[in-house]
């Protein structure tokens, strides 16, 4: 018998058998969001999960429940106020498709979440994998998930050779989820096999003793699961450079910018950028209309975004008081001990500006 008709005739296969074995015992049963596990608080902290780790996701799963309650407190939201409570996950598509998507739910849905995997991939900010993680974890149906975590125990288990973005490699990998995701149990075999790939069928140094699966793991048979799945070929994450000014005026306030609508951070409040090439002071006086005075380089910042890196190089100065210049159209000052919600990086830059200003 094949794999589909056990999951068609009720039987588990010959993975979900012990994988769900396993999760009774060791698969992870007390995160935020399964205790209610209400439709609403699933789909929240799977677009959260989309790109941050668990531990990181939990407190901003809490503050953003405490404040956005359910889909129409979310509908009802300003776009700001949904942002300042992302601020510091990243990639904010996320957050701007969430507010977008409950508008949807309101005016389509009657307000709540749709279970079918098909009409949830119609909301944005939704993919196939995310419409069948919330269809199975919030509504127990049969629909397949596959993320990275999923992703990387199918290639293992049957040995996939081949990078996993490459579509043909990533359609044996989804023929895999959806042929061994039970009728019988789906939300369980979704948190499963996710918790598998999360705690012992880890990227690196995976814990093949403590696996359920390793006794027919084509890629433990072969001695190497770290070959599995293969990277994307020859390709290095570039790494790119900006500079950022910190202009406080007399009243330790710094002027903040708001980032253009799209790109990285888009729409958030952050640094003012020195374009590539242009002079710091000149850009400071002629765009910015504040006379920088001198310039001192502060440490450097470097975070990474999935395509690349990048490297931040902080200039402060101590602008000339001269009250209401600067501001204008996506500008404004802000006081040091009273910022808007910003980038993480963008934090900490000013964190040590603060620290520098205290000292000196
Ligand atoms: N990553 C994505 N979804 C998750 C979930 N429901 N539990 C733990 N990690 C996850």
């Amino acid at each position: 018998m094949n794999a589909a008709t056990e999951s068609s005739t009720g039987r588990l296969s010959a993975l979900a058998g012990p994988l769900l074995a396993w999760y009774e015992r060791h698969g992870r049963h007390d995160l935020p969001w399964q205790t209610p596990r209400t439709p609403y608080r699933v789909w929240v902290s799977e677009i959260m999960l989309q790109q941050t780790q668990v531990a990181t996701v939990i407190p901003y799963f809490h503050a953003f429940m405490q404040r956005f309650s359910d889909v129409h407190a979310l509908a009802a939201a300003s776009e700001d106020d949904v942002m300042a409570h992302w601020a510091g996950l990243g990639y904010y598509a996320r957050a701007r498709n969430l507010r977008a998507a409950a508008h949807i739910i309101v005016r389509d849905h009657g307000g709540k979440l749709p279970p079918q995997p098909d009409v949830l991939e119609t909301l944005p900010g939704i993919g196939r994998s995310t419409a069948g993680a919330i269809a199975s974890l919030a509504f127990n149906r049969h629909a397949a998930m596959l993320d990275g975590n999923a992703k990387r125990v199918y290639a293992r288990y049957f040995g996939v050779p081949g990078w996993p973005g490459e579509t043909r490699i990533e359609k044996r990998l989804w023929a895999y989820a959806e042929q061994h995701t039970p009728a019988s149990r789906p939300a369980d075999y979704t948190q499963a096999i996710m918790d598998l790939g999360a705690t012992v069928c880890t990227r690196k140094r995976p814990a093949c003793d403590e696996c359920p699966l390793a006794a027919d793991c084509r890629a433990l048979a072969e001695d190497a699961v770290e070959c599995y799945p293969y990277p994307r070929p020859g390709r290095k994450r570039g790494l790119r450079h900006t500079r950022m000014l910190i202009l406080v005026d007399h009243q330790q306030r710094v002027l903040l910018e708001k980032r253009p609508p799209t790109g990285i951070w888009g729409g958030l409040w952050s640094l003012p950028e020195v374009p590539d090439g242009a002079d710091p002071a000149a850009h400071s006086r002629h765009t910015l209309k504040v006379d920088p005075g001198a310039l001192h380089q502060q440490p450097g910042q470097r975070h990474g975004f999935t395509h690349f890196e990048l490297d931040i190089t902080p200039l402060r100065a101590t602008a000339a008081p001269v009250a209401g210049v600067g501001e204008g159209a996506g500008r404004r000052w802000c006081r040091l001990d009273d910022l808007p919600a910003l980038p993480a990086p963008i934090n900490r830059i000013l964190q040590a500006t603060k620290t520098h200003l205290e000292k000196s």
